[in-house]
C-alpha cells in the first residue's frame, strides 16, 4: 500500500487551502515532508504567512505553477501532491496532473474538489461551473501511474464573503444572513435539505483522507459536517445574536432559476455562484450516507459551531472576496 507521507500543496494560502495546511499541521509527526508551492507573487504579499508556516517546519518551494521545470522539480521526492487552486487554474491542473503521473515517486493527486459533487445525478454532466473539473476527472482517471481522491464537501458552512453562511452582498435575493442588519433571505420556504462541511472540517478530512490512504483511493468521497435547512440555521444565528427576531424574506426556487438565467445572459461574475446555490438548494449535496466513516470519522463541527464561527467572521473578517470564481 502507497502511504501519503511527503505532501506537496498547490494554493497552500488559498481560501481553502489554509485550513488543509492548518489542519496537515495539527499531525505533522506522521508526515515525512509537508511542503508548499507558491509564487514569488504570494512570497512577497503574504510574507508574515510565509514565514509562519516555515517556522511550523513547512518547506516553502517557489516558482509558477505554470513552468514545467518548476514544477518537475517541486515533484521531486514527494508521494502525494494535493491541490486546492483556485477556480482560475482548474484546466492547468491537467497539465499538473500529466507531469505528476510521470513522476515516478508521486503516486497520488488530490485534484481541487472541495465542493459541490459534479457527478451527482444525471444532470450534472451539463451544468455550465462543473465543466473545468469534469475534464480534470476525466484526464486523472486516464493515468497510468497515479491514484486520485476527489473530496466532495458540499458548501461551505462559513460567513466569508460569497459564502453560504455570508451576507452574500451582490447577489442577497440568491440567500443571505446578515448579522449586521439582522436581515436574511431564505430560500423557497427555508426547509430545504441542504449538507454542509465548514472549512475547518474540509482540512480535517482531507487530512483524513490522507491519513487513510486505502479507503480513499481512486474514490470521491463524499464528506459533510452536518445537514441542515436555511430555516435552522436562521434560528441558530437569532439564538446567537441576542434571541431576537431577524427580519425575513423568501425566494423561490422558481425565482432563483431566473436569477441565475439573467445573470448567464449578462455575464455576472456571480453566476457560478448562483447556479451552485440552485444545485444546492434542489438536493444536490443529498445522498443516502456518507464517507465521513471511511476515513475514520473524525470529529466534526456542528450547527452552532459554524454559527458562531460566521458571526464573528462577519464582524471582524476580510469583508471583501479575494477569491476568483471563474
Ligand atoms: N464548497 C464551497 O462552498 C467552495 C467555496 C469556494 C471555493 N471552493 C472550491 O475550493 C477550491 C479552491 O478555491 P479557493 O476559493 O480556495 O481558491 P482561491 O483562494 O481563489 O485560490 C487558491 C490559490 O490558487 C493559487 N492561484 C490562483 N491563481 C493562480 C495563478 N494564476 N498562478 C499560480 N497560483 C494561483 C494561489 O496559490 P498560493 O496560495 O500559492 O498563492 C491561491 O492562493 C476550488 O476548487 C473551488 O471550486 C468551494
Amino acid at each position: 500500500m502507497n502511504a501519503c507521507k511527503r505532501v506537496l500543496v498547490f494554493g497552500a494560502t488559498g481560501l481553502i487551502g489554509r485550513h488543509i495546511v492548518r489542519q496537515i499541521l495539527t499531525r505533522k509527526d506522521d508526515f515525512d515532508r509537508i511542503a508548499i508551492f507558491t509564487s514569488p507573487d504570494t512570497v512577497r504579499s503574504k510574507a508574515e504567512e510565509i514565514k509562519q508556516l516555515k517556522n511550523e517546519g513547512v518547506e516553502v518551494l517557489v516558482g509558477s505553477l505554470t513552468d514545467e521545470a518548476d514544477v518537475r522539480k517541486a515533484y521531486q521526492d514527494i508521494d502525494t501532491v494535493v491541490s486546492a487552486v483556485g477556480r482560475n487554474m482548474i484546466v492547468h491542473q491537467i497539465e499538473l496532473i500529466r507531469l505528476a503521473d510521470e513522476t515516478p515517486n508521486v503516486h497520488r493527486f488530490f485534484p481541487s474538489e472541495y465542493g459541490t459533487d459534479i457527478e451527482h445525478n444525471r444532470d450534472s454532466s451539463g451544468e455550465k461551473p462543473h465543466q473545468n473539473k469534469l475534464k480534470v476527472r476525466s484526464f486523472i482517471r486516464s493515468c497510468r501511474n497515479l491514484d486520485h481522491t476527489f473530496l466532495v464537501t458540499g458548501p461551505y458552512a462559513d460567513g466569508d464573503p460569497g459564502l453560504y453562511l455570508s451576507p452574500n452582498y451582490g447577489a442577497v435575493r440568491t440567500g443571505s444572513f446578515d448579522v449586521r442588519t439582522k436581515t436574511a433571505v431564505l430560500l423557497e420556504s427555508g426547509d430545504l435539505n441542504i449538507a454542509f462541511t465548514t472549512m475547518c472540517d474540509v482540512g480535517k478530512l482531507l487530512l483524513a483522507a490522507l491519513t487513510h490512504p486505502e479507503a480513499s483511493r481512486n474514490k470521491a468521497l463524499r464528506v459533510k459536517s452536518f445537514t441542515t435547512t436555511d430555516g435552522k440555521i436562521l434560528e441558530e444565528f437569532e439564538k446567537q445574536t441576542g434571541g431576537e427576531k431577524w427580519q425575513v424574506s423568501y425566494t423561490s426556487i422558481e425565482e432563483l432559476r431566473k436569477l441565475e438565467k439573467k445573470a448567464w445572459a449578462t455575464g455576472d461574475h456571480q453566476a457560478t455562484l448562483i447556479t451552485l446555490r440552485r444545485i444546492w438548494a434542489t438536493g444536490g449535496t443529498l445522498y443516502h450516507e456518507w464517507d465521513n466513516k471511511l476515513i475514520g470519522e473524525p470529529a466534526v463541527q456542528t450547527l452552532a459551531e459554524a454559527v458562531a464561527t460566521a458571526i464573528d467572521v462577519q464582524l471582524h473578517g476580510e469583508q471583501e472576496m479575494k477569491r476568483k470564481l471563474v
